[in-house]
């Protein structure tokens, strides 16, 4: 099973096993990592799950499809590594994926 690593804004480190076809935002709200709200329960229409993708990870994630890239706007503070969280699926290419929760969610 892929293990995925969500890192709040504190720094606490939440170090996760994530099933192959769940998404980064599942398993972060199914272990309480604070910070991801995920309002619209992953139809990408909230941007309350944003996310930065860790540097080592950006080009095996990919880039955001464009009605994500249209809801990132929405989000506090986007940047080059931002995604929503509800779209990103794991596999076992992304095993040992880092991902870091923002200040606060829009
Ligand atoms: Fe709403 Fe991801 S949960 S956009």
């Amino acid at each position: 099973m892929p293990k995925l690593t969500v890192v709040a804004h504190d720094g606490t480190r939440f170090e996760l096993d994530a099933a192959s076809g769940s998404t980064v935002m599942e398993n972060a709200v199914k272990n309480s990592v604070p910070g991801i709200e995920a309002e619209c329960g992953g139809a990408c229409a909230c941007a309350t799950c944003h996310v930065y993708v860790d540097d080592g990870w950006t080009e095996k994630v990919g880039k955001p499809e464009v009605m994500e890239e249209d809801m990132l706007d929405f989000a506090f503070e986007p940047n080059s590594t931002s995604r929503l969280s509800c779209q990103i699926k794991m596999t076992d290419e992304l095993d040992g994926l880092i991902v870091r929760v923002p200040e606060r969610q829009a």
